[in-house]
């Protein structure tokens, strides 16, 4: 078996066009375009440009969108008062503060301190509550990106069984948590569980969310699975890798994601959603 390209970058460009479809018909209707705020704190490479590819992408469907730029010395009193601020703006309809952040800040309690219904990364309490009781309202866009994926696929969740590598916050857990809303049968692997390997055999659809390189071989792969690689690790010369073995386990995949190119681009096009999302219900509240 060769495996299907689960092509990330054309899904999400497909996305982008129907939220500008969906953004001018908001402003014909006289309401003003959605608006998203980043604030980036200190200036960290790697966050520099996965903001300037936001800001990018706010352009392209329409929004309306700032960077506030704070310098890392910033106090955690500081950082929570910015919020405050945004939380407080009419035309800023999603939040995000872009992560890592400086050792000395708590990202959990600036978290805490976005309005939920402005949290576009999904990450607060409220937000993640709401979808582990399946009435998602704002879910987090890597776990989101990667359902849009595999619905491109036709694949029947119900009774699937799904492997997700990585037990984060941010990812494993929502991922887990995704799947299981749509009728997969769901494993989580992580630190530590004894033998990754035996949960990924069975496995119809497997996500891996760790970030080293060479993790999933392809003799970890059911034939026929699709695989979805969400790690991404720099090396030296500046490429990026997943955390499965491509070349084997496209041999043996239905589907499988590249990096780049697969969930990456899916992460950005879901939080354009979210944003465009949370614009409507903030006019449906009028
Ligand atoms: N840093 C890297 N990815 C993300 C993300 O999805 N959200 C936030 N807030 N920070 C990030």
């Amino acid at each position: 078996m060769t495996a299907q390209i689960l092509d990330g970058k054309r899904v999400a460009a497909e996305c982008r066009r129907r939220i500008h479809t969906q953004v001018e018909q908001r402003v014909s209707r006289g309401a003003r375009p959605p608006g998203l705020a980043v604030v980036l704190v200190g200036n960290d490479a790697a966050s520099e440009v996965y903001v300037n590819a936001k800001r990018r992408d706010c352009q392209e469907v329409g929004f309306h969108s700032i960077v506030e730029r704070v310098p890392a010395t910033i106090t955690q009193a500081e950082l929570e008062a910015r919020v405050a601020a945004l939380n407080a703006t009419p035309e800023i309809d999603g939040i995000l503060v872009q992560l890592p952040l400086p050792k000395h800040i708590d990202a959990d309690r600036i978290t805490d301190r976005i309005d939920p219904a402005k949290d576009v990364d999904g990450f607060h309490p409220y937000n993640i509550g709401r979808l582990a009781l399946r009435r998602p309202a704002l879910p987090p866009c890597t776990s989101k990106g990667v359902m849009l994926l595999l619905d491109s696929t036709g694949v029947d969740y119900l009774g699937a069984r799904a492997t997700v590598i990585g037990a984060s916050n941010h990812v494993g857990r929502p991922m887990a948590l995704e799947l299981l809303r749509v009728g997969c049968t769901v494993e989580v692997a992580h630190k530590f569980t004894r033998d990754t390997a035996a949960c990924t055999k069975e496995a119809d659809i497997l996500i891996s969310a760790v970030g080293r390189p060479g993790l999933v071989a392809g003799d970890w792969i059911k034939p026929g699975a699709i695989v979805i690689d969400v790690g991404i690790t720099r090396d030296l010369q500046g490429r990026l890798h997943g955390d499965v073995d491509f070349e084997r386990a496209a041999k043996v995949a239905a589907w499988i994601t590249p990096v780049p190119g697969g969930v990456g681009p899916m992460t950005r096009a879901a939080l354009m959603l979210n944003t465009l999302q949370a614009a409507s219900r903030a006019s449906d509240r009028g």
